[in-house]
Protein backbone atom coordinates (compact mmCIF):
# COMPACT_ATOMS: atom_id res chain seq x y z
CA UNK A 1 0.00 0.00 0.00
CA UNK A 2 1.22 3.44 -0.72
CA UNK A 3 -0.14 6.93 -0.54
CA UNK A 4 -1.84 6.80 -4.05
CA UNK A 5 -4.21 3.91 -2.55
CA UNK A 6 -7.59 4.02 -1.98
CA UNK A 7 -9.41 4.50 1.28
CA UNK A 8 -11.72 1.24 1.48
CA UNK A 9 -15.27 2.04 3.16
CA UNK A 10 -17.77 -0.18 3.76
CA UNK A 11 -21.58 -0.34 5.21
CA UNK A 12 -24.04 -3.08 4.89
CA UNK A 13 -25.42 -1.23 1.96
CA UNK A 14 -25.96 2.53 0.56
CA UNK A 15 -25.82 3.98 4.34
CA UNK A 16 -22.26 4.87 4.51
CA UNK A 17 -22.38 6.60 0.88
CA UNK A 18 -23.42 9.64 3.39
CA UNK A 19 -19.99 9.31 5.26
CA UNK A 20 -18.72 8.96 1.92
CA UNK A 21 -20.09 12.07 0.97
CA UNK A 22 -17.79 13.79 3.62
CA UNK A 23 -14.60 12.04 3.18
CA UNK A 24 -14.87 12.93 -0.75
CA UNK A 25 -15.52 16.58 0.41
CA UNK A 26 -13.19 16.89 3.14
CA UNK A 27 -10.30 14.91 1.04
CA UNK A 28 -11.22 15.30 -2.70
CA UNK A 29 -7.45 14.08 -3.37
CA UNK A 30 -7.86 10.93 -1.86
CA UNK A 31 -9.00 7.73 -3.77
CA UNK A 32 -11.89 5.58 -2.70
CA UNK A 33 -13.57 2.29 -2.53
CA UNK A 34 -16.36 1.94 -1.26
CA UNK A 35 -18.03 -1.57 -0.83
CA UNK A 36 -22.15 -1.41 -0.26
CA UNK A 37 -22.98 -4.81 0.98
CA UNK A 38 -26.61 -4.88 0.05
CA UNK A 39 -27.54 -7.91 -0.41
CA UNK A 40 -26.80 -8.90 2.82
CA UNK A 41 -28.41 -5.52 4.23
CA UNK A 42 -29.83 -4.86 6.97
CA UNK A 43 -27.37 -5.81 9.47
CA UNK A 44 -29.15 -4.34 12.48
CA UNK A 45 -31.67 -7.65 12.71
CA UNK A 46 -28.30 -9.63 13.11
CA UNK A 47 -26.23 -11.05 15.58
CA UNK A 48 -22.94 -9.60 16.33
CA UNK A 49 -21.29 -13.23 15.19
CA UNK A 50 -23.21 -12.68 11.79
CA UNK A 51 -22.26 -9.19 11.60
CA UNK A 52 -18.72 -9.88 11.96
CA UNK A 53 -18.53 -12.51 9.42
CA UNK A 54 -20.29 -10.01 6.91
CA UNK A 55 -18.00 -7.63 8.01
CA UNK A 56 -15.08 -9.62 7.43
CA UNK A 57 -15.54 -10.99 4.38
CA UNK A 58 -15.82 -7.47 3.27
CA UNK A 59 -12.41 -6.32 4.56
CA UNK A 60 -10.87 -9.02 3.05
CA UNK A 61 -12.04 -7.90 -0.53
CA UNK A 62 -10.72 -4.32 0.73
CA UNK A 63 -7.46 -5.66 1.24
CA UNK A 64 -7.09 -7.82 -2.09
CA UNK A 65 -7.81 -4.50 -3.36
CA UNK A 66 -4.60 -2.57 -1.50
CA UNK A 67 -6.66 0.12 0.42
CA UNK A 68 -4.13 1.96 2.67
CA UNK A 69 -6.99 2.28 5.39
CA UNK A 70 -11.19 1.23 6.42
CA UNK A 71 -13.63 3.23 7.53
CA UNK A 72 -16.50 1.07 8.73
CA UNK A 73 -19.26 3.70 7.77
CA UNK A 74 -21.56 1.37 9.93
CA UNK A 75 -22.84 2.52 13.41
CA UNK A 76 -24.08 -1.12 13.49
CA UNK A 77 -21.15 -3.01 12.75
CA UNK A 78 -18.43 -0.78 14.74
CA UNK A 79 -20.66 -1.20 18.03
CA UNK A 80 -21.11 -5.39 17.22
CA UNK A 81 -17.48 -5.32 16.75
CA UNK A 82 -14.88 -3.24 15.85
CA UNK A 83 -12.48 -4.49 18.69
CA UNK A 84 -12.41 -7.81 17.32
CA UNK A 85 -11.91 -6.80 13.69
CA UNK A 86 -9.07 -4.67 14.89
CA UNK A 87 -7.77 -7.56 16.23
CA UNK A 88 -7.85 -10.03 13.29
CA UNK A 89 -7.02 -7.05 10.85
CA UNK A 90 -3.67 -5.78 13.10
CA UNK A 91 -1.95 -4.69 9.37
CA UNK A 92 -4.36 -1.83 8.99
CA UNK A 93 -6.23 0.97 10.91
CA UNK A 94 -10.11 0.37 10.99
CA UNK A 95 -11.92 3.55 11.92
CA UNK A 96 -15.62 3.31 13.01
CA UNK A 97 -18.66 5.27 13.40
CA UNK A 98 -20.43 5.62 16.50
CA UNK A 99 -23.42 8.05 17.38
CA UNK A 100 -22.57 11.35 17.79
CA UNK A 101 -23.59 11.82 21.19
CA UNK A 102 -20.99 14.22 22.80
CA UNK A 103 -21.61 16.63 19.91
CA UNK A 104 -25.42 16.37 20.71
CA UNK A 105 -25.26 17.34 24.29
CA UNK A 106 -22.47 20.37 23.75
CA UNK A 107 -25.38 21.51 21.31
CA UNK A 108 -28.55 20.87 23.01
CA UNK A 109 -30.12 23.66 24.72
CA UNK A 110 -32.89 22.58 26.41
CA UNK A 111 -30.57 19.34 27.42
CA UNK A 112 -32.78 16.86 25.81
CA UNK A 113 -31.49 14.98 23.02
CA UNK A 114 -32.88 12.13 21.15
CA UNK A 115 -30.88 9.13 19.50
CA UNK A 116 -32.20 7.40 16.21
CA UNK A 117 -30.32 4.48 15.49
CA UNK A 118 -30.92 0.67 14.89
CA UNK A 119 -32.17 -2.02 16.95
CA UNK A 120 -28.67 -3.48 17.49
CA UNK A 121 -27.04 -0.16 17.60
CA UNK A 122 -29.68 1.36 20.35
CA UNK A 123 -29.77 -1.68 22.60
CA UNK A 124 -25.41 -1.82 22.33
CA UNK A 125 -23.46 -1.58 25.63
CA UNK A 126 -21.47 0.42 23.43
CA UNK A 127 -24.59 3.14 23.22
CA UNK A 128 -24.66 3.27 26.73
CA UNK A 129 -21.39 3.86 27.56
CA UNK A 130 -21.73 6.77 25.22
CA UNK A 131 -24.60 7.87 26.84
CA UNK A 132 -23.24 7.22 30.19
CA UNK A 133 -19.51 9.43 29.69
CA UNK A 134 -21.08 11.99 27.72
CA UNK A 135 -24.91 12.56 29.05
CA UNK A 136 -24.88 12.29 32.18
CA UNK A 137 -26.82 16.00 33.03
CA UNK A 138 -29.45 15.13 29.68
CA UNK A 139 -32.13 13.46 29.29
CA UNK A 140 -31.52 10.78 26.33
CA UNK A 141 -34.61 9.46 24.57
CA UNK A 142 -33.17 6.84 22.27
CA UNK A 143 -34.93 5.15 19.60
CA UNK A 144 -33.99 2.07 18.15
CA UNK A 145 -35.76 0.87 14.55
CA UNK A 146 -35.15 -1.63 11.85
CA UNK A 147 -37.74 0.08 9.69
CA UNK A 148 -35.77 2.62 7.84
CA UNK A 149 -33.01 0.86 6.43
CA UNK A 150 -34.31 -1.79 4.37
CA UNK A 151 -36.84 1.22 3.14
CA UNK A 152 -34.04 3.42 2.03
CA UNK A 153 -32.14 0.69 0.50
CA UNK A 154 -35.20 -0.12 -2.00
CA UNK A 155 -35.79 3.51 -2.34
CA UNK A 156 -39.04 3.47 -1.10
CA UNK A 157 -39.69 6.96 0.10
CA UNK A 158 -43.84 6.90 0.23
CA UNK A 159 -43.36 4.03 2.90
CA UNK A 160 -40.84 5.68 4.52
CA UNK A 161 -43.37 8.86 5.08
CA UNK A 162 -45.49 6.95 6.06
CA UNK A 163 -43.59 4.83 9.35
CA UNK A 164 -41.64 8.35 9.92
CA UNK A 165 -44.06 9.74 12.22
CA UNK A 166 -44.99 6.76 13.80
CA UNK A 167 -40.90 5.95 14.82
CA UNK A 168 -40.11 9.84 15.61
CA UNK A 169 -43.13 10.13 18.06
CA UNK A 170 -41.09 9.34 21.15
CA UNK A 171 -38.68 12.64 20.44
CA UNK A 172 -41.71 15.18 19.73
CA UNK A 173 -43.52 14.01 22.85
CA UNK A 174 -40.09 15.10 24.67
CA UNK A 175 -39.66 18.01 22.99
CA UNK A 176 -35.82 17.25 22.19
CA UNK A 177 -34.03 20.02 20.28
CA UNK A 178 -30.88 18.06 19.13
CA UNK A 179 -31.55 14.27 17.01
CA UNK A 180 -28.21 12.04 16.40
CA UNK A 181 -28.69 10.07 13.25
CA UNK A 182 -26.88 6.90 14.78
CA UNK A 183 -27.20 5.40 11.60
CA UNK A 184 -25.51 5.82 8.42
CA UNK A 185 -28.53 5.42 6.35
CA UNK A 186 -30.22 8.46 8.50
CA UNK A 187 -28.64 10.88 6.61
CA UNK A 188 -29.50 10.08 3.38
CA UNK A 189 -33.59 10.82 4.49
CA UNK A 190 -32.41 13.58 6.63
CA UNK A 191 -34.52 16.02 4.92
CA UNK A 192 -37.52 13.96 5.64
CA UNK A 193 -36.93 13.32 9.15
CA UNK A 194 -36.55 17.39 9.74
CA UNK A 195 -39.81 17.75 7.61
CA UNK A 196 -41.80 15.63 10.35
CA UNK A 197 -39.65 17.49 13.99
CA UNK A 198 -39.42 21.13 12.61
CA UNK A 199 -36.80 23.29 11.77
CA UNK A 200 -36.16 24.03 15.28
CA UNK A 201 -35.13 20.41 16.08
CA UNK A 202 -31.43 20.12 14.86
CA UNK A 203 -30.33 16.91 13.24
CA UNK A 204 -26.57 15.48 13.31
CA UNK A 205 -24.48 12.66 12.31
CA UNK A 206 -20.53 11.55 12.17
CA UNK A 207 -19.85 12.37 8.70
CA UNK A 208 -17.71 15.17 9.13
CA UNK A 209 -15.87 14.18 12.20
CA UNK A 210 -14.79 10.56 10.40
CA UNK A 211 -13.64 12.69 7.11
CA UNK A 212 -11.25 14.94 9.76
CA UNK A 213 -10.52 11.60 11.87
CA UNK A 214 -9.41 9.65 8.62
CA UNK A 215 -6.99 13.11 7.97
CA UNK A 216 -5.22 12.62 11.09
CA UNK A 217 -4.80 9.01 10.16
CA UNK A 218 -3.41 9.43 7.14
CA UNK A 219 -0.82 12.58 8.25
CA UNK A 220 0.08 10.20 11.28
CA UNK A 221 0.84 7.50 8.89
CA UNK A 222 1.80 9.66 6.02
CA UNK A 223 -0.38 8.34 3.74
CA UNK A 224 -1.64 11.47 2.45
CA UNK A 225 -2.46 11.09 -1.38
CA UNK A 226 -0.21 13.86 -3.11
CA UNK A 227 -2.72 13.54 -6.35
CA UNK A 228 -4.80 16.67 -7.48
CA UNK A 229 -8.35 14.63 -7.56
CA UNK A 230 -9.04 10.96 -6.35
CA UNK A 231 -11.00 8.15 -8.30
CA UNK A 232 -13.82 7.02 -6.72
CA UNK A 233 -15.29 3.70 -7.09
CA UNK A 234 -18.01 1.96 -5.70
CA UNK A 235 -18.90 -1.91 -5.50
CA UNK A 236 -22.25 -3.47 -4.18
CA UNK A 237 -23.37 -6.88 -3.84
CA UNK A 238 -27.14 -6.40 -4.10
CA UNK A 239 -28.36 -4.20 -6.90
CA UNK A 240 -26.23 -1.65 -9.09
CA UNK A 241 -29.29 0.10 -10.72
CA UNK A 242 -30.23 0.61 -7.15
CA UNK A 243 -26.97 2.11 -5.61
CA UNK A 244 -26.50 4.10 -9.27
CA UNK A 245 -29.74 6.10 -8.13
CA UNK A 246 -28.92 7.17 -4.60
CA UNK A 247 -25.27 7.54 -5.92
CA UNK A 248 -26.99 10.46 -8.46
CA UNK A 249 -29.13 11.76 -5.53
CA UNK A 250 -26.22 12.53 -3.68
CA UNK A 251 -24.65 13.95 -6.21
CA UNK A 252 -27.25 16.57 -6.45
N1 LIG B 1 -25.73 1.98 8.02
C1 LIG B 1 -25.83 1.03 9.08
C2 LIG B 1 -25.56 1.71 10.44
O1 LIG B 1 -24.96 2.75 10.49
C3 LIG B 1 -27.13 0.31 8.94
C4 LIG B 1 -27.19 -0.98 9.65
C5 LIG B 1 -28.18 -1.98 9.08
O2 LIG B 1 -27.90 -2.52 8.01
O3 LIG B 1 -29.15 -2.28 9.77
O4 LIG B 1 -25.91 1.20 11.47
Amino acid sequence: MTAQSPIGILDSGVGGLSVWREIARFLPQEQTLYVADSVNAPYGNKSEEEIFDLASRVIEFLLTQHVKLIVAACNTITVSCIDRLRQAYPQIEIVGVVPAIKTAVALSKRKKIGVLATERTAKSSYQHELIKKFARKCEVITVGTNKFVPLIERGEEGQIREVLLSVLKPFIKHEIDVVVLGCTHYPLIADLIQEELGREVRLIDSGEAIARRVEVLLTKHKLKSKQKAGENRFFTTGSVEKADRILHRLAR
